[in-house]
């Protein structure tokens, strides 16, 4: 029988996780099936607990169940306790490992494009669950200043004091939507304002070399400004095939060309 993955989340239907590892599946020569289990919203642990019982060998968790997987993990990585949220499980010794691979795959996407992240200065618009996983990956790939601007900048603060400890060698920096200003190698919006249409506005004595939407498929008003510019640009694409490639590296041993999938 063929090895069992899938993703888990509320709602399912729009992932393309089944369609990746299938695609990265045939070019490993693995055999293996990858489904998409909907579990209620207060149904996450059972439907976990049920498919591993049913000798699947790994899930990938998306939203919103990412912190109850952490909370349910009884190994994590590194850079799962630092993010507080699990997108990659698997079982091990009988126990329920956990991992994210979010932040690597960001960094996988923006390695191959080129953009270099040695001794870089980031800027990261917003402060939710999707920056506080690409935090570590970030600094441990060479980034040296990361500044978090968030329309509430108590939450920048707060995310800055939760991380730092973590990351000594970086310098963490907050500061409010409208103070967003100075020279940076890359602005990252990792906003959900391209999710519901809102606009985000990057004033003139903003500067930046490379600009990465980490939404895809959408509008985006963010990365609108920044080709206005001349800026290199990308969408959320290559971070989704980058965190679903370490996810299956994780679990199979193999791990596929992130730039055969873009
Ligand atoms: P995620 O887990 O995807 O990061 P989240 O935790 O809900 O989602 O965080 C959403 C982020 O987008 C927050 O930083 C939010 O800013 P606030 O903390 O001030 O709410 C930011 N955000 C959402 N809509 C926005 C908008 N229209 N303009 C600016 N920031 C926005």
């Amino acid at each position: 029988m063929s090895k069992q993955f899938a993703v888990i989340g509320n709602p399912i239907e729009q992932s393309r996780s089944p369609e990746l590892h299938h695609a990265f599946a045939e070019k490993t020569g693995i055999d293996l099936n990858y489904t998409q289990r909907l579990a209620p919203l207060d149904g996450f642990e059972s439907s976990v607990k049920q498919f591993f019982a049913d000798n699947g060998i790994g899930m990938n968790v998306t939203v919103p169940f990412k912190e109850q997987a952490f909370a349910l993990c009884e190994q994590l990585t590194e850079r799962a306790k630092i993010a507080k949220a699990v997108n990659t499980l698997w079982m091990q010794n009988g126990m329920l490992h956990g991992d994210n691979t979010d932040g690597q795959g960001l960094v996988e996407a923006i390695q191959a494009l080129d953009w270099n992240l040695i001794k870089s200065k980031i800027l990261i618009i917003g402060a939710g669950g999707a920056t506080r996983g690409v935090i570590y990956p970030l600094v441990k790939a060479g980034a040296k200043e990361i500044v978090i601007a968030n329309r509430t900048l108590a939450r920048a603060e707060q995310l800055i004091s939760d991380l730092q400890h973590a990351v000594p060698e970086a310098q963490l920096k907050a500061c409010g939507l409208d103070q967003l200003q100075g020279d940076f190698d890359l602005v990252i919006n990792a906003t959900s304002a391209s999710l519901s249409g809102d606009v985000l506005a990057l004033p003139d004595n903003l500067h930046f070399k490379y600009a990465y939407e980490m939404a895809y498929g959408k509008p985006s008003s963010f990365l609108d400004q920044a080709k206005s510019r001349g800026v290199p640009t990308s969408e959320g694409f290559g971070m989704l095939v980058g965190q679903a490639i370490e996810a299956f590296s994780i679990w199979n041993g193999v791990k596929p060309n992130l730039k055969d999938f873009i």
